[in-house]
């Protein structure tokens, strides 16, 4: 059971003592990474509507009150910036770890099929509703999400996202081709559709929207061309799809677009690189196709349970960083078989550890957190405890099992215990979340939103 009494989310929280780890700031290089580590055995965070105002050791003379009664204390726990999912399927959470298909088996068995129930709001708005506590109560405070193909999949995760005052970034999917009728639009009614929506909720409170071609084989070039003017008339709005996945799809594209040098250059062609655009997987790209993300400063979503659970292959982290690529880490539920993001760096450690390379705690931690925000470019907003951040923010607990207690006897330093919770940890790791300054989850005791 918790010893600490959260206030009630209307009354708020303005002061949070405990352990606590940030990074300082964005590196360029790996290396650079521990050199950026900010931990403070007993630190303090003061917020103010919703914004950090002082993040550093623990002082009562920081206290705005400096009444001691008035502090959220922690002692024993890990204080740390909320995880940020650079790529996730909302609507695939009910069918996650479905059994044996690659990727172009898997989406027309069990993704599509799935992806139809969305047609309908009611059943979109429960989904959303369960996603968005999912995702809470895995320390995920901010996502990138990919919806379905129906607009009122859209309304639903943005209307729930927006009760918990959460900065999320979602968009509809475009799929004109290659898929089942009942989930096609056309390139006028996807790029009307998706007009529309931006307008509604793009800088709708901490929403923000991606324009969503689900990949190049779903979408004629009638309908890239489309997203790329939509891209040009709303130049703040996000690029979201996939990228290099798996070879048949990568065989596949060469079929469809045979004038185009490679995958990437289809979205590149079409107006849909940038820095705001986001491609999931990226395991199989040829050296133009680095280069040209490096040059058009696009990002790339990591997702190793994903890349693992599909067979899809092996992400190169270590590429990204010698090629100056962002790189965010994503769940990519529901081929990605956790929402946990400690779950999903101990699977990255074990996707470098297959290609000889190392993720080491540290860098582990920095892109769930500030490496996340900024793939995200939300780097001004997100990521650490700066004053002036969103206070966005996750109570870890280090000790959550019985072997995670019995490890962290013969861990020597707080880089031991953090790897420890990244091999070891999931949700039951998670004490509480904490999003816009206010409890949003507790393990022991849901608080419900602010509706
Ligand atoms: N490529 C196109 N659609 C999908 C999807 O839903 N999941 C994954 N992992 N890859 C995709
Ligand atoms: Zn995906």
């Amino acid at each position: 059971m918790s010893t600490v009494t959260m206030p009630d989310s209307k009354t708020g929280v303005h002061s949070v003592r405990g352990p606590m780890l940030d990074m300082a700031r964005c590196v360029e290089s790996r290396a650079d990474i521990a050199g950026v580590l900010r931990y403070h055995e007993d630190g303090l965070l003061v917020l103010e509507d919703g914004r950090i105002v002082y993040s550093g050791p623990f002082s009562i003379e920081k206290v705005p009150s400096r009444t001691e009664q008035d502090v959220l204390h922690f002692p024993g726990k890990l204080i740390v910036p909320g995880f940020i999912d650079t790529h996730v399927h909302y609507p695939q959470a009910e069918m996650i770890g479905a059994y044996g298909e690659q990727l172009l088996d898997w989406l027309n068995q069990y993704a599509f099929p799935t992806e139809r129930r969305y047609a309908d709001i009611e059943y979109a708005r429960k989904m959303a509703g369960f996603f968005v506590e999912e995702l809470l109560r895995n320390g995920t405070t901010t996502a990138l999400v990919f919806c379905t193909v129906h607009p009122e999949s859209v309304d639903a995760l943005f209307e729930k996202a927006e009760s918990y005052q959460m900065r999320m970034i979602a968009g509809k999917v475009l799929m004109d081709q290659n898929a089942p009728d009942y989930l096609l639009d056309t390139a006028s009614s996807g790029y009307e559709q998706s007009k529309a929506l931006i307008q509604k909720w793009h800088k709708r409170n901490r929403l923000l929207y991606a324009i969503t071609p689900r990949f190049a084989p779903t979408s004629t070039a009638e309908q890239l061309a489309a997203a790329g003017r939509l891209k040009r008339e709303f130049p703040d709005v996000y690029v979201h799809t996939h990228l290099s996945e798996n070879r048949a799809e990568i065989d596949w594209v060469k079929e469809l677009f045979p004038g185009h040098d490679g995958y990437l250059d289809v979205y590149h062609h079409h107006g849909l690189t940038g820095t705001r655009s986001v491609f999931a997987h990226c395991v199989h790209l040829r050296e133009p196709e680095w280069k040209c993300l490096h040059e058009s400063e696009s990002v790339i979503a990591f997702c190793p349970t994903s890349n693992l659970f599909l067979g899809s292959g092996l992400f190169p982290l270590k590429k990204s960083w010698e090629e100056g690529v962002r790189v965010g880490m994503g769940t990519d539920v529901g081929a990605g078989t956790s929402f946990s993001m400690l779950q999903t760096l101990n699977e990255a450690y074990k996707v470098a550890q297959l290609q000889n390379d190392k993720l080491s705690a540290f860098e582990a931690f920095y892109l769930a957190t500030l490496g996340g925000a900024r793939a995200l470019s939300l780097d001004n907003v997100l990521g650490n405890f700066d004053a002036g951040k969103e206070a966005d923010f996750v109570v870890l607990d280090p000790g959550a099992t019985p072997l995670l207690r019995k490890r962290n006897e013969t861990c020597r330093d707080v880089e031991q215990r953090l790897f420890a919770l990244f091999t070891l940890g999931d949700d039951r790791c998670i004490h509480s979340t904490f999003v816009n300054g206010q409890p949003v989850y507790q393990r022991d005791r849901k608080v419900e939103a602010n509706v």
